[in-house]
């Protein structure tokens, strides 16, 4: 496929995870634009792939996110993945760690979407916004992390009926992945990890795909992915 004829992709939270699984199933036929907080990081994970540049920025940061839309005239795919959790319980949450969590998880992907909209509807694109099970079934120690999401699921709910006709809109809803994050959030709770217990970042990835692969009269609006073994 001749460069310019490819469509672009821009996936927050590209540098590791489940977003950089993404980019490796978008890689094939897309140009990537990586999104992360480290310059130097999102540049070597681009230097990964044959058509890739990095996108820097750190989402809450509404200044720099500003400066990098910049020039983004087109975009065929904008995946939302930089996320983060909080694994307390309401008693052991100050305002600060609601603040935190929403404002990346929900207001910066708010944002950016808004920020891209003329550039996704010029290409008839799609919005995908990771979102997690914590949304629809929040458990103890997850308050912070499921509200964020089910606000997500709100925003992708909204956003889909506004832009229906423009762009499409697929939350996707993963449970447990075995990635940092899970890493993380287990060690602050003193469990053991064991990665088998945990879906792999590439499941969630080829649900992605699925979602970008669809035909343009159809729009996979949601889409929940669990562990198949408990
Ligand atoms: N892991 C799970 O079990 C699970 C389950 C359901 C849903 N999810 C959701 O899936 C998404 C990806 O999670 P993950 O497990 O792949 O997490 P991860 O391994 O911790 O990676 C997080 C990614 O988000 C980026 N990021 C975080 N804060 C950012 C900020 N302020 N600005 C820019 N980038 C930022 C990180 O970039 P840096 O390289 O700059 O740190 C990194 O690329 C999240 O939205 C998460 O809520 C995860």
């Amino acid at each position: 496929m001749a460069e310019r004829t490819r469509p672009v992709a821009l996936i927050t939270g590209g540098t590791r995870g489940i977003g950089r699984a993404i980019a490796d199933v978008l890689a094939v036929d897309h140009r990537l634009l990586i999104g992360g907080r480290d310059r130097e990081r999102c540049a070597e994970v681009a230097a990964g792939y044959p058509d890739a540049v990095g996108w820097p920025a750190d989402v809450t940061d509404g200044a720099a996110v500003s400066a990098a839309v910049e020039g983004i005239e087109r975009l065929d795919v904008l995946v939302h993945s930089a996320g983060v959790a909080e694994g307390t319980v309401v008693s052991d949450t100050p305002r600060e760690a609601w603040k935190r969590v929403l404002e990346t998880n929900v207001v910066a992907v708010a944002d950016l979407t808004r920020l891209l909209l003329p550039a996704l509807r010029a290409a008839g694109g799609q919005v995908v916004l990771i979102n997690s099970g914590a949304s629809m079934r929040p458990v103890p120690g997850s308050s912070v992390y499921a509200a964020s999401k089910a606000a997500l699921t709100s925003f992708g709910d909204a956003l889909r009926e506004e832009e229906r006709g423009r762009v499409r809109v697929c939350s996707v809803h993963p449970g447990r992945v075995d990635t940092d994050m899970q890493i993380e959030l287990q060690a602050r709770k003193g469990r053991a990890y064991d990665p088998s217990e945990h879906l792999r970042p590439e499941s969630i990835a080829a649900a992605v795909r699925l979602a970008v692969d669809a035909s343009p009269e159809a729009m996979l609006e949601s889409m929940v992915i669990r562990p198949a073994f408990g």
